[in-house]
């Protein structure tokens, strides 16, 4: 929830990276990291670094434990290779097989992400494996190339003959502008939006085969307040600070974090205590996000779903949410005609514990899961292999192809 403690707030335009996303993707990649510098540490070191090693062992298991279950794109020890170990294979193989190199090209830092190879033990249906590559001097060897469209380079490399070029970012279009040099470059898309080549989701909902069972009224017994928010971005594209303060005119919205009057714990990755505290005593919680785009959804939502929080959450759009969280789990600013119109909603919904469970229950039928590397990068390995694939498409203005009518400024 970059509402509640972020890191990186650039004030002039806002560019930053939510503390809580960037956590979890940094700790994600650093466990591959970790696992692998671990290995590697003992291998050289031995019994120097055991005390280091039982300390990052640790750190680990915290941060699993604050995450919940994950799946990095390595995950286990056995599949680790070395920087090293994947440059010779590829050397070696790339003469024999079709062993096709994916470059992550300027990687952000919060990014962890070490090269690897893609097979079919990792990539179900993937007839000849993929490395994956983040050092630029496999530029040239590289048939796929990612580039973070947040933070271009200056100088467009010169594109390889066969070559095909991905956009990647995950941030919404307000938070950054593509230099005109990188305009018509590339082929394919890699973001939150569902309409892209490859799909990097903040979290996809799906249907449980049993649901959750709670104690519904023991559960709305125990919520003596109405809304919760933690936010420290006072400032949003969205205005979502500005929608906040009409409503409070007609419901209690109590604020935490750097914006709000109330505090609450320290700073954590995933979801805090806070947010377990806040779902037993609150009724709503405002998972509103700094910008208004079609697909853009962050975990601010889809935490409530992956760690099955029991309050309703209620998002300020996009319009077609609906699409992505089922119906009757949450509560959509945007369907409503103005704040006090949701207020008064909120109201009705809150004050009749019938329904309010109803809202619950729903809710308790689905469960989140997130975004994993292979979901992207399998199918690009095995786009990258067919035979019939030209790198001639591109998308004329990758600018317009990024805004195209897809976000609303209040
Ligand atoms: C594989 O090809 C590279 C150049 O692409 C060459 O330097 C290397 O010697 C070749 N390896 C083998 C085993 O043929
Ligand atoms: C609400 O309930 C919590 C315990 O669940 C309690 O600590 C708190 O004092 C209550 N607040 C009000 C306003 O009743
Ligand atoms: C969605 O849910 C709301 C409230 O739970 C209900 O009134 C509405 O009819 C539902 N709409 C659809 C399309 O199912
Ligand atoms: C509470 O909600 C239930 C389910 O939607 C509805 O049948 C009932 O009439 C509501 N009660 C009141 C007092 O509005
Ligand atoms: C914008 O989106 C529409 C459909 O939503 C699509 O038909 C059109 O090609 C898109 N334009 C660009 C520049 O991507």
């Amino acid at each position: 929830m970059d509402g509640f403690y972020k890191v990186g707030v650039n004030k002039d335009n806002g560019y930053r990276l939510s503390f809580e996303r960037g956590m979890m993707r940094r700790i994600q990649w650093h466990y591959v990291v970790l696992v692998l510098g671990v290995c590697l540490s003992i291998h050289l070191l031995g019994n120097l670094v055991v005390n280091n090693f039982h300390q990052r062992l640790n750190n680990m298991d915290m941060h699993k434990r604050s995450l919940g279950p994950k799946t990095p794109l390595i995950q286990n020890k056995n599949s680790v290779v070395s920087n090293q170990e994947i440059l010779n294979s590829a050397n070696y193989k790339s003469n024999s097989t079709k062993n096709i190199g994916i470059l992550f090209y300027n990687k952000p830092s919060w990014m962890s992400f070490e090269s690897t190879v893609i097979d079919s033990t990792r990539c179900p249906n993937l007839k000849q494996k993929c490395t994956i590559y983040t050092n630029n001097k496999n530029y040239e060897r590289s048939k796929g190339v990612i580039f973070c469209g947040e933070k271009l380079p200056s100088k467009v490399p010169e594109k390889k003959k066969g070559q095909v070029w991905t956009f990647f970012s995950i941030e919404s279009p307000f938070l950054f502008s593509v230099r005109p040099e990188w305009k018509d470059k590339f082929s394919w898309t890699m973001t939150y939006r569902r309409d892209s080549d490859f799909t990097y989701f903040y979290g996809k909902i799906q249907k449980r085969e049993i649901p959750l069972s709670r104690n519904y009224p023991e559960v709305f017994k125990r919520k003596n307040k109405t809304v919760s928010w933690a936010v420290s971005n006072c400032n949003s594209f969205s205005k979502r600070e500005e929608y906040v303060k009409k409503l409070q005119k007609y419901i209690s919205v109590d604020e935490y974090g750097k914006c709000g009057k109330l505090k609450c714990g320290q700073r954590s990755a995933g979801v805090t205590d806070c947010h377990k505290k806040f779902a037993e005593e609150y009724k709503f919680y405002l998972a509103v996000e700094n910008s208004i785009c079609k697909d853009y959804t962050t975990e601010k939502l889809f935490n409530f779903f992956f760690y099955d929080l029991p309050m309703i959450p209620i998002i300020n759009g996009p319009k077609n949410a609906r699409e992505y969280i089922p119906n009757g789990t949450y509560i959509n600013m945007l369907d409503y005609a103005s704040p006090e119109e949701l207020a008064k909603d909120l109201e009705r919904i809150g004050s009749n514990e019938t329904l309010y469970s109803e809202y619950l229950k729903e809710k308790d039928k689905y469960t989140g899961s997130r975004f994993r590397w292979e979901v992207a990068l399998c199918p690009m390995c095995s786009r990258l292999q067919e035979n019939s694939l030209t790198s001639s498409k591109i998308i004329p203005d990758i600018s317009s192809w990024i805004w195209n009518d897809t976000c609303i400024r209040p």
